[in-house]
Parts: C-alpha cells; structure tokens; sequence
C-alpha cells in the first residue's frame, strides 16, 4: 500500500539514524508536540481502533488506523531517538489490521491489533519504558462518541 513506502521515504528523506540511545534524540525539537503527548493521542487511537473493530464499524476502524499510523510517522521523523526499526515493524501488524477491515474480518482484526500491541511495548522495552505497558483495552472511555456505525445517537 501507499503508506508504507510514504513512511519508509518520509524517514529516509529526513535522514533519521537509528540507534540514538539514550534521552538525545528524545529531546523536543521546537515547536513540535511533547513525544509523551504524541504518544497520549496514539494511545487514544489504539484504544478507539479497537472498539469501532469490536462494534464492527469498518468506516471508523480505517480512519483511527489511518490517524495511528500517520502519528507514528510524524513521532518517527520528529523524534530521532527513537529506533526506526521499532516503528517499520509495526508497519507488518498495522498492514496486518488493515486487510483484516478490508475484509471485514472479526477475528483476524483482533489478532492483528495484538500484534500491534506487542510491537508498542517491544518499543518501549527497548527505550527503557517497559512500566508503560500498552494492552487490548477492556471498557471504552469514549462515552461521547457513538462507536456503532447505524448513525443513531
Ligand atoms: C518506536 C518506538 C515506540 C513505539 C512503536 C510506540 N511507542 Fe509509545 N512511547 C515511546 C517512547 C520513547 C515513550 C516515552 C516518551 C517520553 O518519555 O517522553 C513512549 C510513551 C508512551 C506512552 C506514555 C505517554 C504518557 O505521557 O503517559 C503511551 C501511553 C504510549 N507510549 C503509547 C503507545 C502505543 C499505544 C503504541 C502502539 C500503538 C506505542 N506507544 C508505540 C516509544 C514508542
């Protein structure tokens, strides 16, 4: 798909190196939002991706992966610190979720957005922030949002 050559150019182009460990490439560059407020809005994602996939509103599921996978990139390119390596594997789980809507298939999204999950805490294990632990969510906080797609509030 598009996306994944978008992603790979977009870090090529901006010659990020990874491997900058430690807290250097981790610095915020001006004008650019916190990493842990990048971060705080992918995890909003996350959580609404996986219940517009459990009421199954495909519409809703594609956008909040479109809306994850964009954030990611802008996190990559903004932030050298962060190894590019962790963030092109999630491209196979997040490439994995997307034909799983395409086909508008229950299970194979469920496994999809655990692999997903696994490569969030992959990444922070290897940046030293294994205590933010990312997991399948239980209950959706996103009370004010209808997740189910008849459109009826
Ligand atoms: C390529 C690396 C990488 C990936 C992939 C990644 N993260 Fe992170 N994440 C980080 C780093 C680094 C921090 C710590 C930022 C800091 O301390 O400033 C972080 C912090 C967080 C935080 C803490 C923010 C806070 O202020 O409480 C959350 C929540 C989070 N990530 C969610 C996610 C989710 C959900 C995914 C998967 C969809 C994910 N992350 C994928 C690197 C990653």
């Amino acid at each position: 798909m598009k996306w994944r050559g978008w992603v790979g150019g977009l870090v090529v182009a901006c010659g990020v190196v990874p491997l900058a460990l430690g807290q250097s490439g981790l610095d915020t560059p001006a004008n650019a939002p916190r990493l842990s407020d990048m971060m705080t809005r992918i995890q909003v994602r996350h959580a609404k991706l996986w219940f517009a996939g459990q009421a199954q509103n495909w519409p809703l599921a594609a956008y909040e992966l479109s809306q994850l996978k964009t954030a990611l990139a802008e996190a990559a390119v903004l932030y050298t610190g962060i190894p590019v390596s962790n963030v092109t594997t999630m491209m196979t789980p997040i490439q994995a979720i997307s034909d799983s809507i395409d086909a508008k298939d229950n299970k194979r999204f469920a496994k999809a957005v655990g692999d997903l999950t696994d490569g969030c805490n992959a990444c922070h294990g290897s940046m030293e922030r294994s205590f933010v632990m990312i997991r399948v969510p239980t209950e959706n906080p996103f009370s004010n949002q209808v997740f189910r797609q008849s459109g009826k509030r």
